[in-house]
């Protein structure tokens, strides 16, 4: 049985993806600060799959500890999602940013390539790509300055990757996500945003469960065709199958080159209110919004062009908008019975 370490694996693409790598077939240890997570996430993910994964509560910006791990615990290849988010909190607080990601990352590598563990996965995000001039986005879309520190994060990660992967002869994988909806289906696991929610998802569910009064939607002066910005929601649980799918291909030696690049999204956009529309009409419920200014930073419109990973990964996303809005649903009203 190969051995995956996933960073991060407690958090929300973490969790979803941990499980699935099990279902898989994969043995899965866990490194987590619990910085931005909850330790619960391991009761969860084991009551899905039955097997509890290998827990460490490692900061990867502690170097020592990073490579006693590697030393102690011989793995096959790594899933990096271990970094701060939050767009908004990476523009008050910079080098914070920088120092959690990109020196996690560095800690990481290091300790990778002197354990000689040949292959890692790197979430990045389609941040990367920040208004593109055409629609839909392809990986050879031209990269932009991003807007955030965060999104500068992920930008100089994959640069650092390129350098890595090169000079050291190691395989990597970075995959772009647009924006990660949904939860599991069997509502054990989802999102857990602290605090006022950022993301549109959880703002929504969180309007129609009570918790916030109403979803402020960001701006109807957008050049699209309600006046809403645009954004490709894929699925967690798709995201979740696109890891084990990409860390396969490396187990199996059947990446192309050893930098590969893969954007994962639906290939649809969708407008701010057509997602508050698909949540009504799937929930049967009403979401109280009102239009506000445009937030600062926000990009028109961003949607995926999915046809590489659909080739090179055999992988395609198999969940509607409808049914991930069903489960982050579910999964909100779980959260409420829970406390
Ligand atoms: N929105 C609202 N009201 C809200 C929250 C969001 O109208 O309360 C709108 C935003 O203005 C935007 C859309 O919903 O038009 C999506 O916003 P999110 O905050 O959910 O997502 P973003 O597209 O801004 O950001 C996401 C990830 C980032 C990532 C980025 C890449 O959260 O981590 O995609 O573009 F960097």
């Amino acid at each position: 049985m190969k051995k995956i370490l996933v960073t991060g694996g407690l958090g929300y693409i973490g969790s979803h993806t941990v499980v699935a790598l099990q279902q898989a077939g994969y043995e899965v240890l866990i490194i987590d600060d619990c910085s931005n997570a909850d330790k619960d996430f391991l009761d969860r993910i084991t009551s899905i799959t039955s097997i509890r994964p290998q827990y460490f509560s490692i900061d990867l910006k502690d170097q020592l500890k990073t490579n006693q791990f590697f030393e102690n615990n011989p793995v096959d290849g790594v899933i990096h999602f271990a970094a701060y988010k939050a767009v908004g909190e990476s523009v008050e607080k910079p080098l914070m940013y920088y120092r959690n990601n990109l020196m996690g990352l560095i800690n990481l590598l290091e300790a990778m390539n002197e354990n000689k563990v040949d292959h890692v996965i790197f979430s990045s995000s389609c941040t990367v790509y920040g208004q593109a001039d055409q629609m839909p986005i392809d990986e050879q879309t031209p990269l932009k300055k991003p807007e955030s520190p965060y999104g500068k994060t992920k930008q100089m990660g994959e640069e650092i990757l390129e350098d890595y992967a090169s000079t050291y002869q190691k395989n990597v994988i970075c995959l772009r996500y647009f924006n990660p909806v949904g939860a599991h289906p069997s509502s054990k696991i989802g999102e857990l945003p602290k605090g006022i929610p950022n993301n549109l998802v959880p703002y929504v569910t969180q309007t129609a469960a009570g918790i916030r009064e109403c979803l402020s939607v960001w701006g109807d002066d957008y050049p699209t065709r309600d006046g809403t910005a645009i954004r490709d929601y894929i699925d967690v649980n798709d995201l979740a199958d696109a890891h084990v799918k990409a860390i396969t291909r490396l187990m199996e030696q059947k990446n192309k080159t050893n930098l590969e690049f893969f954007n994962l999204g639906t290939g649809t956009g969708s407008t701010v209110l057509e997602v508050v529309n698909a949540f009504e009409k799937a929930n049967n419920l009403s979401v109280n919004y009102k239009i506000q200014p445009r937030r600062a930073g926000d990009i028109v419109e961003a949607f995926a062009d999915n046809s590489f990973a659909k080739k090179e990964l055999n992988w395609q996303p198999t969940i509607s908008l409808e049914e991930s809005l069903r489960n982050s649903w579910n999964w909100e009203q779980n959260l409420g019975q829970e406390k």
